[in-house]
């Protein structure tokens, strides 16, 4: 791989996010470090910043370590989940955090990691350690949690009849098949074939549930001016992270039926630093399509 693989979204956005909000000095933790670009960028503009970089893909952690390779001695690398990563990092003063959610271009391209439509593998994963692959959520899991992955994570009202035909045509060997299966179904365009490929993914990865941990460990790690960026790719991410921010935020979190503050109103951790989260301009659009989707939010804590 010698060609930088993946375009990192809303660059500008980030950076320009952290250089209005951000302590100078302190650790900065990209927690889906992919091909560095971010950073990359991060460590161009906070020349007294350290930067921890997380990825639990190898492949792209052995490209970022050799475009990092000029800022040694500021940049240390850990291949892990961020969930776990970033419980070893209780002891750092950290002044920003980033996660670019979702999968890099090189994992979606390259056939061999099963992603694409028609991959002669099922697999998806961004970790290739990890034992769960699409082969077993799409051959083994009950027609119940077929069901569900499909109505929750595709949000897909034909959930019966694709779980039906999943069911029928085991054993499903590659994306390939999957994909002939599914439009046999009537998923015939790109788009709802995406959002199901998509939902596969989302189970393979757990990736709601390392997104509401990566939430709560930041909060943890978190002392007076850390800011928080993230970037999510669908609305099932963006919904967490909204939520999350809004809790943070709040001063009182007195149950909703509570006739009067008993908590002391003195709850807010810090303020939330985009009202509406920030999307891709047009000139981005145009140069990387894959931006379309992407919604950046910003937190600043201001209590540790
Ligand atoms: C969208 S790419 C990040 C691209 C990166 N910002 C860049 O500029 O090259 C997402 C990367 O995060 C990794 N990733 C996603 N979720 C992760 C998680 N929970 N823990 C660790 N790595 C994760 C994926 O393996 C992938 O390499």
């Amino acid at each position: 791989m010698n060609e930088i693989p993946h375009i990192p979204v809303l660059l500008n956005e980030v950076v320009t996010l952290f250089k209005e909000n951000m302590p100078r000095e302190g650790y900065f933790v990209d927690c889906t470090l992919g091909f560095g670009g971010h950073s990359e960028a991060i460590l161009e503009n906070f020349p007294n910043i350290k930067l921890i970089g997380i990825d639990q893909d190898k492949e792209a952690m052995e490209f970022a370590k050799k475009r990092l390779a000029k800022f040694a001695g500021r940049v240390e690398f850990i291949n892990k989940r961020a969930s776990s990563a970033l419980q070893e990092l209780k002891e750092l003063k950290i002044s920003g955090v980033l996660a670019d959610i979702g999968v890099s271009s090189y994992q979606l391209d390259e056939i061999k990691r099963g992603f694409t439509f028609d991959s002669e593998v099922l697999d998806m994963r961004m970790n290739k350690n990890q034992k769960l692959s699409a082969y077993d959520v799409v051959n083994f899991y009950d027609r119940n949690s077929l069901e569900n992955i499909l109505k929750m994570y595709a949000e897909e009202r034909r959930y019966k009849k694709i779980a039906d035909f999943i069911l029928k045509n085991r054993p499903i060997s590659s994306n390939r098949e999957l994909t002939q299966i599914l439009m046999s179904a009537g998923i015939k365009d790109k788009k709802n074939l995406a959002r199901i490929f998509q939902a596969i993914r989302i189970e393979v990865n757990n990736e709601l549930k390392e997104l509401e941990n990566i939430l709560q460990n930041v909060e943890n790690l978190a002392s007076e001016g850390t800011v928080l960026e993230i970037i999510t790719f669908h609305s099932l991410e963006d919904r967490i992270v909204k939520n999350q921010f809004r809790n943070w935020a709040k001063k009182c979190i007195c149950p909703s039926e509570s006739f009067r503050c008993e908590c002391g109103g003195n709850n807010q951790k810090g303020i939330i630093l985009t009202k509406k989260p920030l999307s891709a301009s047009k000139e981005e659009l145009k140069e990387n399509p894959r931006s379309r989707s992407a919604k950046l939010r910003a937190f600043k804590f201001t209590k540790g």
